[in-house]
């Protein structure tokens, strides 16, 4: 494979660190250069970062010396570059220019960010779920009028467990409706115990937007590309709401669900066990070998022992039993700064790089 020349925009966030920390002794990917704020550029990175640093890993040596460069500076970030992360904390309408402005410099944007997701001609994807949505990708070069640049974003960390779960079950017995309660781990909000001290022995039952992606991004995910665009899916029915939890890494959901069809338990386990997707196909160098792990002891899984499962690609689940008011229940887990966020990022990312999109 080619070896690819990376930036990171938004470099010093909680999701920027993961992208630089996972970029290290990346087999194609090389970190070139890192963007943020005003505030940190001109920097050297350990410099701007100060005590933020909030990974488990040493910040690696080679960043820790680069200069910051601004972020809105997009040419002189682009030219260093064969394609950019992005996962910055800005307005939308902000986000969305900043990422086109980095596509119309002829530099791909693989995006954390919210802004461009229901943008119908920018790929939301999974690749085990939907690296087929790549095709709009030409679609979308049109409208931009460029010939490399585009942008394709990860979906919503909160349903990176649950939709993975429901994914392999639908082609057979027809998903019709699912409730969804999500505990969501501080990181997901940028933060640590530290930076957020309110958050230790509490629980706060709203974060803002979180129960609207929750519901409507999946259908997103499982939906066609009909004339250059995504159109949605428009079942199944899905509920949530999305609690902040004391945990640091890791969002649980606890799952109900009905089917067209209702399969027996060990046929659930079967299909979780048997599935697979492109990213494993391709064998994409972050890809989790195993996807779904399925945990047959009642207090698994547990955001502490489980969510570094495979680097924190897989997704563990447990408790699979049926229930009075929906056919089953089952609670997953899913690191949501790995594969919720940049680990996501870098996974779809590999997809475009072997997939010829980055060249
Ligand atoms: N945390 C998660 O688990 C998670 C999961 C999925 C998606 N996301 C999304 O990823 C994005 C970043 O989240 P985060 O948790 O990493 O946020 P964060 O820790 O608050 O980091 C924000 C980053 O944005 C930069 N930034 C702020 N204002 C800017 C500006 N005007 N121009 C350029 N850069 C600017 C900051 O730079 P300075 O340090 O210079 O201020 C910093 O690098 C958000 O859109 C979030 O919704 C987060």
């Amino acid at each position: 494979m080619k070896q690819f020349k990376v930036g990171v925009v938004g470099a010093t966030g909680m999701v920027g660190q993961r992208f630089v920390s996972l970029l290290e002794n990346h087999p194609w990917f090389h970190l070139a250069a890192v963007a943020a704020s005003p505030r940190s550029a001109g920097k050297t990175y350990k410099e701007a970062i100060g005590d933020r640093w909030a990974m488990p890993n040493p910040m690696p040596q080679q960043a820790a010396e680069m200069v910051v460069l601004d972020a809105s500076d997009v040419q002189s970030v682009a030219e260093k570059v064969d394609f950019v992360f992005c996962a910055v904390d800005m307005k939308k309408d902000e986000i969305k220019a900043l990422e086109e402005a980095y596509a119309k410099a002829e530099c791909p944007v693989v995006s954390n960010n919210s802004a461009h997701r229901f943008t119908d001609d920018v790929p939301m994807i999974v690749p085990e779920i939907n690296a087929h949505h790549i095709d709009v990708i030409p679609s979308q070069r049109t409208r931009l009028g460029t010939k490399k640049g585009f942008i394709a974003v990860k979906s919503n960390c909160s349903l990176q467990s649950y939709v993975p779960a429901l994914h392999p079950l639908m082609q057979d017995f027809g998903v019709s409706k699912c409730l969804v309660c999500t505990y969501q781990a501080i990181s997901g909000a940028g933060k640590t115990f530290e930076t957020w001290p309110e958050m230790v022995d509490n629980c706060i039952p709203f974060i803002g937007g979180e129960e609207e992606k929750s519901e409507k991004e999946p259908l997103k995910l499982w939906g066609e590309v009909k004339d250059g665009k995504i159109v949605c899916a428009t079942s199944p029915a899905i509920t949530a709401q999305c609690l902040r939890i004391p945990v640091s890494d890791g969002h649980t959901a606890a799952v109900f669900v009905s089917f067209d069809k209702k399969p027996t338990k060990q046929e659930i386990l079967d299909k979780w066990a048997a599935f697979s997707g492109p990213a494993q196909e391709l064998q994409l160098p972050s890809a989790p070998k195993q996807f779904l792990h399925y945990f047959e002891e009642e207090n698994r899984p547990q955001a502490k022992l489980d969510r570094n499962l495979e680097n924190g690609m897989a997704v563990s689940i447990g408790r699979l039993r049926e229930d009075t008011q929906y056919d089953y229940k089952f609670v997953c887990l899913s690191h949501n700064t790995l594969r919720g966020a940049a680990g996501g990022a870098v996974l779809l990312a590999e997809l475009l790089a072997a997939k010829g999109y980055l060249e």
